[in-house]
């Protein structure tokens, strides 16, 4: 077997049915998977309709239709087979599309996913995009979706960006005309929308010394010593992206320096962007990370619909909510990194983690443990806990850790899956990022009980 091979097979089977109904994941990959193949298969003539769940799970099982249609699950599905199987679902009224974890289960449900084949960084979205080219090659203008979907579920490195069948979609991109491919930047985040002085303060990742959290310093390095105008001959804010080529080495070359003065290493100050010359300048819709973000603020807060929407193309309603839940979504995170950081995490010999009770959202805990941890012990992988509004019996579980450990041999998905499993819960994801559910009542000791796991992957 190949990918090509399940590519195909998928691909046909969408291709001979009647009616699809999509289940995809509130994130941007889940929604730019959703956007793509539902303008896919609506593409091909075949009647469609989409629903998303925060996760496929006993309690969001029930948004999958009783019907005729082929139920195609993407973003998610892989690593809950077992729920497909208890549902009743055979192998012909399914097909997954996925990038995560799969389960094994009697049911041979047709699947396609890199990861089996060694493509870690491929997202359910460049997947999703390969089946849609499959279907037809008219599909290429998705491409652009899909880079949103991998870059949004962090599949670019630092350095050289998407990598593997990634890189050949965002190829695809380029080639349609769509995507612009920017090699070699600065890797930070908001070049199309950030000020340059806040562009560079905001980095955390390097934090760059004299630099990171200090707007003022940030904003004299680049009029005095770099000797960059800040605003444009209209009186506003430059971005990253109005600055000429010569412009940004010279800022970087600055930055390299301070981080080379502290003894800190360089290779993350050079980063890859993906530009989108279709959309408006100034929007968050220019660039891959931050549309990326967009569709997260709306899917993790309840409006998928309205990030679908957007990927689709809409710019007038939509987009303006879009744009009001990022306000919101912003203003949240930043409050749950405040909370994160001021109360303090407990750290074990392997492990860091917070129970932040019910102030925070389940849907969102995962995004604000990815970002404490640059501003932690980097070291520790963070776990962070909370209540459901939903559902008073069960725990919400997010851990985040970074590839360094990943190498050292820790797989978050291992550990939640074995410690949630034996309690009765349920947990996936990836080596990197993994998320459970399990019951309230064996919340006390969870935290040992991960810490052993992951000392013994370390062992
Ligand atoms: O794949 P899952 O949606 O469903 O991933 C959730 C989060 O996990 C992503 O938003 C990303 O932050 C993180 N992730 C990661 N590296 C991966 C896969 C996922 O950092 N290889
Ligand atoms: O929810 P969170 O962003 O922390 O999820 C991290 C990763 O774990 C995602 O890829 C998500 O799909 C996965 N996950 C899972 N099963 C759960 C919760 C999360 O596979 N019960």
């Amino acid at each position: 077997m190949s990918l090509d091979k399940d590519i195909s097979a998928v691909a046909g089977i969408i291709h001979d049915s009647k009616k699809v109904t999509i289940i995809s994941h509130i994130d941007a990959d889940g929604i730019t998977s959703e956007a793509i193949m539902r303008q896919a298969v609506a593409r091909a003539g075949i009647e469609v309709r989409s629903v998303f769940v925060r996760q496929l799970e006993p309690i969001t099982m029930k948004h999958v239709p009783d019907d005729d249609s082929l139920k195609l699950f993407i973003d998610l599905g892989a690593g809950q087979q077992n729920l497909l199987e208890e549902r009743g679902l055979s192998d012909r009224e399914v097909v997954i599309i996925d990038h995560h974890v799969t389960q094994d289960v009697d049911t041979q449900y047709i699947q396609a996913n890199g990861l089996p084949y060694g493509h870690e960084k491929l997202s359910a979205a460049g997947v999703g995009y390969l089946v849609a080219r499959e279907i037809d090659d008219v599909n290429i203008d998705l491409a652009k979706l899909a880079v949103i979907g991998n870059v949004g579920d962090m599949m670019a490195r630092e350095n050289c960006g998407l990598i593997g069948p990634a890189r050949k979609i965002a190829d695809d991109g380029a080639e349609f005309g769509n995507v612009e491919i920017v090699k070699d930047d600065l890797n930070c985040y908001g070049i199309s929308t950030r000020p340059l002085h806040i562009l560079l303060s905001f980095a955390d990742d390097p934090h760059i010394p004299g630099i990171s959290n200090r707007p003022g310093e940030a904003q004299n390095m680049l009029t005095y010593e770099a000797g960059i105008q800040l605003h444009k001959p209209n009186g506003k804010w430059k971005v990253w992206e109005d600055l000429d080529e010569d412009e940004r080495k010279s800022i970087m070359g600055r930055l390299a320096l301070k981080l080379h003065s502290a003894g800190e290493p360089l290779e993350r100050l050079r980063g890859e962007h993906y530009i989108f010359p279709d959309e408006r300048k100034y929007t968050p819709l220019r660039n891959a990370s931050e549309y990326a973000t967009m569709l997260n603020a709306c899917g993790r807060w309840v409006k998928p619909y309205t990030g679908s929407a957007v990927c689709c193309g809409d710019r007038g309603e939509e987009y303006r909510e879009a744009e009001h839940m990022l306000r919101h979504h912003r203003k949240i995170i930043r409050e749950m990194m405040e909370y994160i950081l001021d109360k303090g995490v407990t750290e074990y010999s392997n492990l860091q983690y917070i129970h932040v009770g019910s102030r925070f959202p389940d849907t969102i805990v995962g995004i604000g443990a990815g970002m404490a941890l640059s501003k932690l012990n980097r070291r520790l992988p963070i776990m962070v806990l909370c209540y459901l509004s939903d559902d008073p019996e069960l725990v919400k579980v997010s851990m985040r850790t970074n590839e360094t450990m990943v190498q050292a041999g820790v797989d978050l998905q291992a550990a939640l899956l074995e410690a949630s499993e034996k309690l009765g819960g349920a947990g996936g994801g990836h080596k990197i990022a993994a998320g459970a559910y399990i019951p309230k009542e064996s919340e006390e000791g969870f935290a040992e009980s991960v810490n052993r796991i992951l000392r013994q992957q370390l062992a």
